[in-house]
């Protein structure tokens, strides 16, 4: 699986490849016309989202192309002429979710045998899912992989004009998706790739053989990005890596993830900095201090914590130990008191004891998260870990992660009510189902329903917590 070789071009020739991708572009624009004209309507296009930030910001992408090209955005897959489902295989769950969805879509595609199905993202960089697809999908139209994004344009044009299946998967990543058309989700957030990929080979984790070696962009043009981000009245910016805390690591010039922090912190007009993933071996004194000193980043730190066992956190691959993140949690709240802390936790990892079990449940007591996403152990083809003898059975597994989830639930009950009665900056990203509210949230990222109207959406307004509901607040406008 997987050929590790970074092969970046040059920045001349992604330059030109930008270039030649943007003409497709126009070409597909010409052919949407066309067959618009014949039919009489417009053509539709449907991006569907499995996992992470990551995937979410390459679907941007993806519906910046087509909203180019002509395509009128739906998201409704049932009404779509091209539906696009841009995989996660991080568990095995995500698979089969996608294996379902494309049950369904086949049988509307029955009835519309014009639509054309595409698949993307990190399940395709995995030969023995494409072979599947391959054999028993037939009604799969095109298939590309993580490192094909950039291509994206010229690949739907083949499509369009061959009108046979296409299937075209890299191994590495030749150009950056740079220079694309982007459609935000949200007017008033988005994400930021800052670097692809990862170096990191946890034993349990696909995502380096999906998303290959860690390639870090450069300063100028995240930082041009932010800038024009701003300028497009964007308030909040998510920096998205895999391990954000090794940025810089691949570039010429060295420059650290604290040091880009610091930069983005004075494009002016964004009011607010989040960041993920964050790696505990990786995270320096001086990411903290800059945190600490720049009010406009978020107080919330997601850092994956994976076990609370030495052991296992050895046999993981992940290069700290127990009071290693214990320490990093002290300077944490050292620098910023009210800091809010979030992590990954894995149950049933291969050869977890029950001591080993407990050793997880006495951190997520001891350090007192906010709240923590917490997963069942997916064994994944290829990895390390899933030629590990003593898989833990699943009645066990299920055991310990309901466990598990009792005692996130006392630790982020706890935490979320530290709020309280205060006022707090709440960014309103929507309305709410219920009439007069509308729901945002505060930096430490917690939810807050407060009451409003569709006016403040985009907007940063001073908010009373006035009760804590558990993991969310109800809130006055203050
Ligand atoms: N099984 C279960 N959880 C996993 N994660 C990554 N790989 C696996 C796997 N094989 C979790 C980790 C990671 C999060 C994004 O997904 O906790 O931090
Ligand atoms: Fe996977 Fe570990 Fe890389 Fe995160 S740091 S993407 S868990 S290999």
């Amino acid at each position: 699986m997987g050929n590790y070789k970074i092969d970046l071009r040059s920045e001349e020739e992604q330059k030109v490849e930008a270039e030649r991708q943007l003409q497709y572009i126009d070409e597909i624009r010409e052919q949407v016309s066309e067959i618009s004209e014949n039919l009489g309507r417009p053509l539709y296009s449907c991006v569907v989202t499995f996992g992470c930030q990551m995937n979410a910001r390459d679907s941007e992408k993806l519906r910046g192309i087509f909203a180019s090209a002509g395509f009128l955005d739906t998201s409704n897959e049932d009404d779509a002429d091209f539906v696009i489902y841009n995989t996660c295989t991080v568990r095995d769950n995500a698979d089969q979710h996608v294996y379902g969805r494309l049950g369904h879509l086949n049988s509307v595609k029955r009835k519309k045998p014009g639509m054309v199905i595409g698949l993307c993202g990190c399940m395709m960089q995995e030969k023995h899912i494409v072979e599947k697809i391959r054999k028993s999908y037939s009604f799969v139209d095109l298939i590309f992989g993580t490192h094909n994004l950039y291509e994206f344009p010229e690949l739907l044009l083949r499509v369009i004009r061959e009108k046979k299946r296409v299937i075209e998967i890299m191994e590495a990543t030749p150009y950056l998706p740079e220079s694309l058309p982007t459609e935000r989700k949200y007017a008033f957030k988005s994400g930021v790739n800052i670097m692809y990929g990862c170096n990191n080979f946890c034993t349990y984790c696909i995502v380096p053989y999906v998303r290959g070696r860690e390639i870090s962009r450069k300063p100028i043009d995240i930082i041009r990005e932010c800038e024009k981000l701003a300028a497009d009245g964007v308030r909040e910016i998510m920096l998205l890596g895999q391990n954000v805390n090794s940025y810089g690591k691949t570039l010429d010039e060295k420059i650290s993830f604290a040091e880009l922090l610091e930069m983005v912190c004075r494009v002016d007009g964004i009011d607010r900095i989040r960041f993920m993933t964050s790696h505990p071996k990786d995270l320096s004194d001086e990411l903290i201090s800059v945190m600490a000193r720049n009010p406009k980043v978020c107080r919330h730190m997601h850092l994956p914590v994976q076990s609370g066992s030495d052991r296992i956190l050895k046999n993981m691959n992940r290069h700290y130990d127990r009071e290693h993140y214990i320490e990093l949690v002290r300077k944490l709240r050292e620098a910023m008191p009210d800091i809010s802390l979030t992590t990954d936790i894995i149950v049933g990892f291969p050869g977890e004891t029950e001591e080993d079990f407990l050793d997880t449940l006495s951190l997520v007591r001891e350090v007192g998260f906010d709240s923590a996403f917490t997963f069942i152990y997916s064994k994944r083809t290829g990895t390390p870990a899933a030629k590990m003898e003593n898989q833990v059975p699943d009645d066990i597994v299920h055991e310990r992660f309901d466990r598990l989830l009792a005692e996130v639930k006392v630790s982020a009950e706890k935490m979320c009510a530290r709020f309280e009665g205060q006022v707090m900056d709440v960014l309103v990203e929507e309305k709410n189902k219920q009439p007069g509210l509308v729901t945002g949230r505060i930096g430490h990222n917690l939810v807050v329903h407060l009451t409003g109207d569709e006016s403040m959406i985009g907007k940063i307004v001073p908010v009373r917590l006035v009760a804590c509901k558990g993991f969310y607040y109800i809130g006055e406008p203050a």
